[in-house]
Parts: structure tokens; C-alpha cells; sequence
């Protein structure tokens, strides 16, 4: 953990989007990839649970955790592709208030040499409330390597987000 983020515990959900994880058909080996990889910075997991690929109750999900502060940061991971029942993203766009697209943007832009199929995930990111919410693929290799590419800058934009700093002060910094 680096020294800035010592006394800074993000409190991260981590939401795994699957009907065949939901129905305990298979292991859900992707969400604690992305907990083991924010564990290591220091965040702290407030929030698991595997839900259906199922409009209604993914909005629901996000807007309960948001809604009621549960986390400053909402990682979801599957149903980003072009499957029949994936859905993730566009249940995400309804609930968000603000789009982040940089996010996503970095993301298929740094795994794309390694994953040329990164290209096919539709997932987005963005704002509600205090809560910054991020989708990302399902396979536990793609976890990884999409975390990998946005773990260093979440820390500021979640700080930024909780007032913690103000973009008058990170100016100064920089
Ligand atoms: N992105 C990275 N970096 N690495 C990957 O292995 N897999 C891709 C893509 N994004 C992948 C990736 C594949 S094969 C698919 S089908 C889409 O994510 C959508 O995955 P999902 O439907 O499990 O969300």
C-alpha cells in the first residue's frame, strides 16, 4: 500500500453477475479476484453477493449500495458481453448519475494488446451519489488485467468523490 493511502480504507462491493453463479452452478472465481486486488491496496470489503442476470434486480443492487452509503466504490464483474442475457451495462446506465467513460476507455486501451476480445466488453462506469460504480467482465483472468489497468487511480477519484480532497487542492499538488 502506498504511503498516501495508508489511513484512506476504500469501502468496496463487489457484485458477481452471473444466473449460473446465482443458482450455485458455478463457482464464483471472479469476484474474489477483485477483492484479493483491492485488499491489497487497502480497501475494505463491505459487500458481496452474486445476483442473476437480471435487469431489476442488478438496479436494485447497485442503487440499495449507493443509496444507502454502503461503498465508496461498486465493482460488478460479468454480463458485459454480448450473450443474450447480458445486461450489465444497461442496468448500470439507468441507475447512474454521472458517466465516467475514462474508465472503461483505459481500460480496453491498456488490455487490449493483451486481449484483443477486450474490445467485445461493453462495460462502463460512473457516478451515484457518492459511490463510484465500475463493470467489468466476467472471466477471472479478465478481472485481473482490467483492474489492473484503472487500481492506481481509483484511490484519487474516490477520494475526490467523499469531498476527502478538493480538485482546488489537487491542483497545488500537481
Ligand atoms: N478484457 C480483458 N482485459 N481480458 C479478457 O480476457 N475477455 C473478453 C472481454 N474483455 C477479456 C476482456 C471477452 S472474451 C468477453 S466475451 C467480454 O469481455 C465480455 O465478458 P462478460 O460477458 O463475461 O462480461
Amino acid at each position: 500500500m502506498s504511503e498516501k493511502n495508508k489511513n484512506f480504507k476504500i469501502k468496496t462491493a463487489v457484485l458477481t453477475i452471473s444466473d449460473k453463479g446465482s443458482r450455485g452452478a458455478r463457482k464464483d472465481l471472479s469476484g474474489p479476484v477483485l477483492k484479493e486486488m483491492m485488499e491489497n491496496i487497502g480497501a475494505e470489503i463491505v459487500y458481496e453477493e452474486i445476483i442473476a442476470d437480471e435487469k431489476e434486480e442488478i438496479k436494485e443492487a447497485l442503487i440499495k449500495i449507493a443509496d444507502q452509503k454502503m461503498a465508496d466504490l461498486i465493482l460488478t464483474t460479468g454480463g458485459t458481453g454480448f450473450a443474450e442475457r447480458d445486461i450489465t451495462p444497461e442496468a448500470t446506465l439507468e441507475i447512474l448519475e454521472k458517466e465516467v467513460p475514462g474508465i472503461p476507455e483505459k481500460i480496453r486501451a491498456d488490455t487490449i494488446s493483451i486481449t484483443p476480445q477486450a474490445a467485445l466488453s461493453r462495460a462502463r462506469a460512473g457516478i451515484r451519489g457518492k459511490s463510484l460504480i465500475i463493470n467489468f467482465p466476467g472471466s477471472p483472468k479478465a478481472v485481473r488485467e482490467c483492474l489492473q489497468a484503472v487500481i492506481d487511480i481509483i484511490p484519487h477519484g474516490v477520494k475526490i468523490l467523499k469531498g476527502e480532497i478538493t480538485e482546488h487542492q489537487n491542483k497545488h499538488k500537481n
